[in-house]
């Protein structure tokens, strides 16, 4: 926490950076990208490992010191070993992390924990072969729960389970996650449905409030509330009364909107910067760097950027248009 922070114009310090490495994923979830037709981005317009650190140096200059790695699926993307390595070295870089669907982290989990991978993150929403299948188009439970047992076993801790929770798909499996996070020690952690998916199937009536499903645990296994670690988290967190090792976290990004304290900033596999989830607008960084634009010209082109950050976004308004861009290049 050295380094003055970046700043925008609503007087939020910005520390955080998400960093999307590819557009790819090897699933299909229902709430992110249902098409099997997708059409990726060519090669040639995807930052390579190198200009991605070059990035992450001066972006951590400027005082990020959080960063998350993450997609589409970004295991997918070859060696993603040799890009944690490098961001884990950079001086500043407090927190690294990344999101996985957790597929391929049977044998490279501990991999990813020897490059300097500091915890995971990984998308479940279902407890069922048959409704995993439903929702992510693949037939792989089995794997991605191989895959998060290997990823305890690498102390990647903590590994956080993020479960996206849709009114009459997945919300009667509240408490077999509940019970997850009891029986493994992870933190699961109930999303609410946005609108970012492809396939343009959000309604409201699908978001289920992270309430409701905090007061079915509740009734079952009592939860008492964990302090945040600091104002900008997206979750708001609990333990079990009863002492049961695990935390159980809501992010209710619709019913309770958290952007007056937002940290964060993105960056495209393709290059550009996203100054908020539901930006209509993207800022092009690799224009500059394949420019051949200095340290210090991309430096003032991240200042200027961070300065035009979203106050908030606009779910809840009626006037509110889906981004063009979905989740699946955003990366979460
Ligand atoms: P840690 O708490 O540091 O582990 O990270 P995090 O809370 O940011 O978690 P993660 O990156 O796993 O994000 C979880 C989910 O929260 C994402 O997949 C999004 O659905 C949602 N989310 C994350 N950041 C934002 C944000 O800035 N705005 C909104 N509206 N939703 C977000
Ligand atoms: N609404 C909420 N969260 C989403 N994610 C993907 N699409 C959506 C959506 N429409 C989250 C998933 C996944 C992460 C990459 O993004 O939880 O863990
Ligand atoms: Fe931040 Fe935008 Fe998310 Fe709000 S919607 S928390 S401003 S990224």
């Amino acid at each position: 926490m050295n380094q003055p922070a970046l700043t925008d114009s609503h007087g939020r310090a910005i520390r955080d950076l998400r960093i999307s490495i590819t557009d790819r994923c090897n699933f299909r979830c229902f709430y992110c990208m249902p098409t099997e037709a997708m059409e990726w981005q060519p090669k040639t317009e995807i930052l390579t490992y190198e200009e991605i650190i070059r990035l992450t140096e001066i972006f951590v200059s400027l005082g990020i010191n959080k960063l998350r790695v993450t997609g589409g699926e970004p295991m997918v993307r070859r060696d993603v070993e040799e890009l944690i390595g490098p961001l884990a070295q950079i001086p500043g870089v407090e927190d690294l992390a990344m999101t996985t669907n957790g597929h391929f982290l049977r044998g490279r989990a501990e991999g990813l924990k020897k490059a300097g991978l500091q915890r995971l993150t990984i998308s479940m929403d279902s407890l069922t072969p048959e409704r995993f299948a439903l929702l992510t188009g693949r037939n792989e439970l089995h794997r991605v729960l191989d895959g998060i047992d290997a990823a305890i076993e690498a102390g990647l801790h903590p590994v956080k389970i993020n479960s996206v929770t849709i009114r009459g798909v997945n919300d009667d499996q509240s408490l077999g996650f509940a019970e997850m996070a009891r029986n493994k020690g992870v933190h699961v952690r109930f999303i609410e449905f946005m609108p970012l998916d492809n396939g343009k199937v959000w309604r409201r009536e699908m978001v289920m409030p992270g309430d409701e499903v905090r007061a079915k645990i509740n009734a079952v296994y009592p939860l008492v509330p964990v302090a945040s670690a600091s104002l900008s988290e997206t979750a708001r967190r609990w333990k079990f009364a009863d002492g049961a090792p695990g935390e159980i976290g809501f992010i209710n990004p619709v019913t309770q909107p958290f952007c007056g304290h937002c940290s964060r900033i993105r960056l495209t596999a393709d290059g550009m910067i996203r100054t908020c989830l539901f930006s209509n607008v993207e800022h092009n960084i690799k224009r500059l760097l394949r420019g051949g634009a200095s340290d210090d010209d991309l430096a003032e082109f991240i200042i200027a950027t961070v300065e035009k950050k979203e106050a908030r976004h606009h779910i809840n308004d009626p006037e509110f248009v889906q981004p063009l861009r979905t989740m699946s290049c955003i990366g979460g």
